[in-house]
């Protein structure tokens, strides 16, 4: 589908240069033909007779090759509006002896939008969300317009000017993610309709805008009472925007972090799980009793890879997460699956999110563990059979806590979002909740497919390579109610799951 559309936009653009490279795809054929003939020439008198070739198996040969579509070099009637590129202007010397040289550009390195997705987030707003060419929103003026063509004719199309949100903060690389808002005059669009998004990219001297239809609503598809009662219970309390995943991730972790999570968020949670590579088989076969219960869901974004943006497009999938389910949770979270949410033993993740209640978001202070030394209080045979949260009980006490925060927003409150925090919300945000909530962050062990534990150690308090670690049991604390909790929920099935 979406192939089919970026086709559709840029067919264009592409058709200069396939007039191009048609071309030297011929010259190249018929040059290989005559080389071939020749060759055959020569090597004539030494094949055997049985082998011979008349003359006109070489005509033969030869018209095939002729009769590779010639038809496409002719000439093409150019507009106006697209002539300038395909006009080869020769330098000129100037009066004063200076050459005047000239640039021409061929063709489009990037595209202007690749849409991933479009939603309804209200009665007369819509959010498109796609990447778009990097340099072209950092050097040019791209913009965009929405119309909405309601399916029942008595309606008029509308058409307004979406507002565009880089989420990237600088990091983007080939691609940037843009998330557009479409907000039209109130009670301009009835439930059931195509939304079109006009992208312009901006360069004057091609004025090219392509029309893409990025959403189409079904009559009667939307329940419009969802966007404007506030009482409404939503289908989840808490839901996971996961990351791109990615790498050879090791499934015994993977299922250590859902059976913590799906532990500590409750029944009425919800785990969406992105996989750009990283849920091959053994890691799905850790999730499948889980997405079987339907607490998880996973969606397959291979195909963004194409389009080099950065980590595997993450801000694009996780503010397709944010539209997609916007109206489905009460929370929604956003770290990664080596990081362990953590509230106080005498509090529950539902008091502390009733106390941050009045914020659209907060931040969550991060506790950096080592995911190479280990507790061995248990033993060392033991130890290894252990959790790796049990196992990797290290703290890093040097690390500065508050660099990589994560956060948890209200959704609805919530226009586009980032990696650390979304700057794109209205209402209050909250940067001093670690009294509350905050994770545990065993980076690095999420992607090694081996037991993590280099080192063992008894104390305390520890000095590995010239840093200083505590033993912090926090979350290796809870390891048997958690795996208790897996095995009361989905039985034994990944007693055997490897690192
Ligand atoms: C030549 O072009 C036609 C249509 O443009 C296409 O159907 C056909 O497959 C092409 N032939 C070759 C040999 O590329
Ligand atoms: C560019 O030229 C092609 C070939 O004539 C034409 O089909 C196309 O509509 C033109 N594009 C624009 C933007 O005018
Ligand atoms: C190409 O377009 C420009 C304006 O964009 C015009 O001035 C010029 O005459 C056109 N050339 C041809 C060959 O049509
Ligand atoms: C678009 O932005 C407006 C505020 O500028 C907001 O009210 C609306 O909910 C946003 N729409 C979406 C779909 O995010
Ligand atoms: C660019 O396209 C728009 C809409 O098609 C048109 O109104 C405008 O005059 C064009 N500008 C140039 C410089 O061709
Ligand atoms: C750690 O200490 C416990 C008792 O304090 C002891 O049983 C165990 O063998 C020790 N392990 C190591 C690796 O020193």
């Amino acid at each position: 589908m979406v192939k089919d559309r970026e086709q559709n936009s840029n067919k264009e653009k592409k058709l200069l240069v396939s007039l191009i490279w048609n071309f030297s795809t011929e010259l190249k054929l018929i040059l290989m033909a005559l080389l071939v003939i020749f060759t055959l020439a020569t090597l004539l008198p030494f094949i055997p007779s049985s082998f011979s070739l008349s003359a006109s198996d070489f005509r033969f040969c030869i018209s095939r090759l002729s009769s590779v579509n010639t038809t496409t070099t002719t000439p093409t009637k150019l507009s106006p509006e697209n002539n300038t590129t395909t006009e080869l202007v020769l330098d000129r010397v100037l009066d004063n002896g200076v050459i005047k040289r000239t640039f021409t550009g061929y063709g489009s390195a990037a595209y202007n939008f690749v849409s991933m997705s479009a939603y309804r987030g209200g009665v007369n707003t819509f959010a498109v969300i796609g990447l778009s060419s990097k340099p072209l929103h950092v050097y040019s003026h791209p913009s965009y317009r929405c119309e909405w063509v309601p399916l029942d004719p008595t309606h008029d199309p509308v058409s307004t000017t979406g507002s565009k949100i880089l989420t990237d903060w600088g990091y983007g690389r080939i691609y940037t993610t843009v998330v557009v808002n479409c907000t039209f005059p109130s009670t301009t669009t009835p439930v059931g309709g195509n939304l079109i998004l006009h992208a312009t990219t901006g360069d004057p001297s091609l004025n090219l805008t392509d029309s893409i239809p990025v959403l189409t609503e079904p009559p009667n598809s939307v329940d419009l009472t969802l966007y404007t009662s506030s009482t409404k219970k939503k289908q989840y309390d808490y839901l996971y925007c996961g990351s791109s995943l990615y790498g050879n991730l090791s499934p015994q972790r993977v299922r250590e972090w859902i059976a913590y999570h799906a532990r500590f968020f409750g029944e009425r949670s919800h785990f969406v799980l992105h996989d750009a590579g990283g849920i091959h088989g053994d890691v799905f076969e850790v999730l499948r009793p889980w997405i079987e219960l339907g607490r998880v869901t996973v969606h397959d974004i291979r195909g963004q890879e194409r389009f080099d943006g950065y980590y595997h497009n993450q801000f694009m999938v996780v503010n397709d997460c944010l539209h997609r389910y916007r109206f489905a949770a009460k929370w929604m979270f956003f770290f990664d699956v080596d990081e362990f949410m953590y509230v106080p033993e005498k509090e529950t993740i539902s008091s502390v999110m009733e106390s941050l209640e009045e914020y659209s978001q907060f931040t969550i202070e991060q506790m950096p563990m080592s995911s190479k030394i280990c507790y061995s209080g248990d033993g060392p045979a033991r130890t290894y059979r252990n959790w790796g949260f049990e196992k990797m009980a290290y703290r890093d006490v040097k690390k500065v806590p508050r660099r990589d925060r994560k956060y948890a927003v209200q959704p609805s409150n919530v226009f586009a979002t980032g990696v650390h925090m979304s700057q794109n919300l209205q209402g209050k945000t909250y940067h001093k909740a670690e009294g509350k909530i905050r994770y545990f962050h065993y980076h690095g062990s999420i992607s090694q497919r081996r037991e993590p534990c280099r080192h063992l150690f008894n104390d305390s308090r520890v000095v590995f390579e010239n840093n200083p670690y505590v033993l912090d049991t926090t979350i290796r604390d809870v390891g048997l109610a958690v795996k208790t909790f897996e095995m009361r929920t989905i039985g034994n099935r990944l007693l055997r799951t490897r690192q």
